[in-house]
């Protein structure tokens, strides 16, 4: 199937060239878990969810190498997921202060397939942060953890710091892999009855709706009470439709960005037209939707590969072009998660043995993404949009599918085209154009930075105003952030912030500026 095939080449060779030709390293030697409490009782001493059962999972918040402040309150380690599985999956977990969440807990899960979670944790939406091309880690202020209980997962087996051998084959596997390890997980942290919210990105926007479908299925509230999702820039359909299909309108959208020659681009459009992508697109972006749409344009037909040839051109242009975030260029910035090909070279944070041992992580030879292939005969499943999406937004009335504009792997007007071909709550596609704004709060700091008299470092670095769209139809939101790349949270952490608190019920519109002038 031509499912994400893309993605999962891109970081496949990206992560190839650098790999060694051995496989995982397994020390023998597992690091003994650190006696808490009676020995530096103040670490710990807030814990709330400290006890006989949980300690072996206790993170000391002020051990972790290069991070000079206290990260607060975690546990991490691995749970297993048999029987369904024969592995464990590795989970870190924060808690959150935040009053309001106490009945909730709220799952990130990165894409790939096979990249890990911690990627998110470290440079998306965790409690601190070292975020390409900065020199030491920093407290998040936009951390997710300030808003609800927050566990990253590294799954399924095979991925970051969950041990191989993965044994999954499409998405039910993946699903119920995930759930043997998630009644675990609640059984552990004491956490029967919460909402369930699951989140994440790129690849995991076919995870997410399979997972919290098969939750829902189970009608089971003490484990499974799933009540939102959020999939932002999210592999929901084939490749054809989110990506080759709305490759050329996305670089005539950022033609000055790119600099490509004019016999390029009027060549490019011509083969655009001579595919039938302008066609499909044309007909997939209608509001309210005229009917089915057919598959996409195969783009396998000679010359209709367009993306392929937009990537290879902007190569030539710009040697640092990055399909996460089109605006990037050269230097590459060093990058602490070690991904190779974006000069990582060997700054692998979460590689360092010390670090594993202060997260009770399994010695591993670390890659961020793509140690194994964790679906060894592909991924069977059907794209998720054309599969459970739809069913899960019914029974949550609580989903979000984000975008950002400036991501060049996957595009807005492809998750858009999906959107509009979706039939979901007795109708199909969003009635209306989604193009009402995403208005994201003021906060302290912002407007005093424009006259030069804000506090230096500035660290509330994110951007606010109106930052992009969203709209809202029979329990579904896209949204859209202009300045994003791949990754909101990461680009745009101000808009992620915004978003989760209207996954979660804290503000009832994302287009209204309500009560905010300053961060609540
Ligand atoms: C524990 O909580 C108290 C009161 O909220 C606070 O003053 C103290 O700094 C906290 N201690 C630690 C180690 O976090
Ligand atoms: C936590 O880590 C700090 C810094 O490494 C160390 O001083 C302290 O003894 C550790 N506490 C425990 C209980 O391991
Ligand atoms: C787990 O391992 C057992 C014994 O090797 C095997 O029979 C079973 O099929 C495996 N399960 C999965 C999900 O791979
Ligand atoms: C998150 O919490 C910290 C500590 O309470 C606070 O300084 C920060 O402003 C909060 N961030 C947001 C976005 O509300
Ligand atoms: C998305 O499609 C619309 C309508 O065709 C077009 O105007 C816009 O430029 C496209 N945006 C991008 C980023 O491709
Ligand atoms: C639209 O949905 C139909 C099934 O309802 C499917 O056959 C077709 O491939 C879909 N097209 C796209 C572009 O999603
Ligand atoms: C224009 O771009 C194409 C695609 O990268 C390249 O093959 C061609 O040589 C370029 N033309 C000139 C004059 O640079
Ligand atoms: C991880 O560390 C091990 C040994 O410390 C090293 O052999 C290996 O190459 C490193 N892997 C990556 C991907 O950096
Ligand atoms: C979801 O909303 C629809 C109206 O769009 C309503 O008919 C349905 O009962 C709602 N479902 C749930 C689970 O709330």
């Amino acid at each position: 199937m031509h499912f994400s095939a893309s993605i999962a080449l891109l970081l496949g060779s990206a992560v190839a060239a650098l790999q060694s030709p051995h496989q995982r390293i397994t020390q023998k030697v597992q690091k003994s878990t650190p006696l808490l409490t009676s020995e530096a009782p103040h670490v710990y001493r807030n814990h709330s969810y400290l006890n006989a059962k949980t300690k072996r999972f206790a993170v000391n918040g002020s051990a972790l190498p290069d991070v000079d402040f206290n990260i607060g309150e975690s546990y991490a380690g691995t749970l297993p997921n048999t029987p369904s599985g024969n592995s464990s999956l590795f989970f870190w977990f924060f808690p959150s202060k935040n009053p309001a969440a106490s009945d909730e807990i709220t799952i990130w899960l990165n894409g790939g397939p096979g990249c890990s979670s911690l990627v998110g944790l470290l440079q998306e939406n965790g409690p601190f942060l070292w975020q390409p091309g900065t020199y030491a880690p920093i407290q998040n202020p936009y951390s997710w953890v300030n808003l609800t209980n927050m566990v990253w997962v590294d799954q399924p087996a095979g991925t970051g710091f969950s041990p191989g051998p993965p044994t999954v084959n499409d998405e039910t596997d993946v699903a119920k892999q995930f759930m043997d390890f998630w009644k675990r997980f609640v059984d552990t942290f004491g956490l029967q009855g919460r909402k369930v919210y699951i989140t994440g990105e790129s690849y995991a926007g076919q995870y997410i709706p399979y997972i919290a479908s098969a939750m829902l299925d189970k009608e089971d509230t003490k484990y499974f009470n799933v009540k939102g999702i959020q999939i932002n820039d999210p592999s929901i359909n084939e490749d054809d439709t989110l990506i080759e299909a709305p490759s050329v309108l996305a670089l005539n959208h950022f033609k000055n960005v790119f600099a490509l020659n004019e016999t390029f681009m009027t060549d490019i459009n011509k083969r655009a037209e001579e595919c039938g992508y302008n066609e499909f697109m044309e007909n997939a972006l209608t509001y309210p939707p005229k009917g089915k749409l057919p598959t996409a344009p195969d783009s396998s037909r000679p010359g209709c590969d367009v993306w392929e040839s937009i990537i290879s051109a902007a190569y030539y242009v710009n040697p640092c072009f990055n399909i996460y975030h089109l605006t990037d260029f050269c230097p590459y910035t060093w990058n602490t998660m070690g991904f190779p090909s974006l000069a990582g070279g060997p700054n692998n944070y979460f590689n360092r043995s010390d670090v594993q041992a202060v997260i009770h992580a399994p010695p591993t030879n670390y890659l961020v993404c793509g140690e194994y292939n964790v679906f060894p005969k592909g991924d069977k499943s059907v794209p998720s949009a054309l599969g459970p999406l739809p069913s899960v937004i019914e029974r949550t009335n609580n989903t979000i599918i984000g975008h950002g504009w400036l991501d060049f792997l996957l595009f807005a007007n492809g998750t858009l085209a999906t959107i509009q071909n979706m039939t979901w709550n007795g109708a199909q596609g969003f009635q209306k154009p989604p193009k009402e704004p995403l208005f994201v709060p003021y906060h302290a700091g912002l407007a005093e930075l424009g006259e030069g008299t804000a506090p230096t470092p500035f660290t509330q670095d994110a951007g606010a105003g109106y930052l992009g769209t969203a709209h809202t139809e029979r329990g579904l939101t896209f949204t859209s952030v202009y300045l994003s790349g791949h990754e909101i949270p990461q680009y745009v952490p101000g808009a992620a912030y915004r978003q989760l608190e209207f996954l979660l019920g804290r503000v009832k519109s994302l287009s209204t500026i309500g009560n905010y002038t300053t961060l609540p």
